[in-house]
C-alpha cells in the first residue's frame, strides 16, 4: 500500500467513527436530553443545542453534563434545574459530538468564550 493510500484510509476511518459518535449522539439526544433542550430553536426550558453550540467548546459541554450543580454559576446562571444524568461516558462523548456537529461552520468564525 502506498503512503497515501493509507492517509485515504485512516481519514476514512476517522470521518467513518465521528458519523457513528454522532449518530450515537443524537439517540442520547433524544433519550436524556431532549425533555428541556430543542435543537431546531424552537424554544425550550435549557439553551437549545444550536445556541450552545454556538457558544460553548466540547469540553465546556462534557463539564457541564457531568457535574452542572457546581457549575451553573460560572456558566452565567443564578440557579440549577439541570439534573446530573446516569450517563456513561461514551454517552457523554457522543453527545459533545452531536451538539458540536450543530453548528459545524459558523462556530469557527464565533470566538468562543
Ligand atoms: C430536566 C431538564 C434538563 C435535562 C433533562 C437536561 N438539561 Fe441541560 N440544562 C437544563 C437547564 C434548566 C439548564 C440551565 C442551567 C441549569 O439549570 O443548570 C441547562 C444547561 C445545560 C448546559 C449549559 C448551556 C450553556 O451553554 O449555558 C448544557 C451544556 C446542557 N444543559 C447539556 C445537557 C445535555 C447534554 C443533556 C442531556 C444529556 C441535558 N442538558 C439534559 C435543563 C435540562
Amino acid at each position: 500500500m502506498t503512503n497515501i493510500t493509507k492517509l485515504l484510509l485512516l481519514l476514512l476511518f476517522l470521518m467513518t467513527n465521528l458519523q457513528a459518535s454522532v449518530a450515537n449522539g443524537k439517540n442520547v439526544y433524544l433519550t436524556h436530553c431532549a425533555s428541556c433542550h430543542s435543537n431546531n430553536m424552537s424554544g425550550s426550558f435549557g439553551k437549545d443545542f444550536n445556541l450552545v453550540s454556538y457558544e460553548r467548546t466540547k469540553e465546556e459541554v462534557k463539564q457541564y453534563i457531568v457535574q452542572p450543580g457546581s457549575l451553573y454559576k460560572s456558566f452565567g446562571y443564578s440557579a440549577n434545574a439541570m439534573p446530573t444524568l446516569p450517563l456513561t461516558g461514551q454517552e457523554i462523548d457522543d453527545i459533545a459530538d452531536y451538539i458540536d456537529s450543530l453548528q459545524p461552520f459558523k462556530k469557527s468564525m464565533i470566538k468562543k468564550r
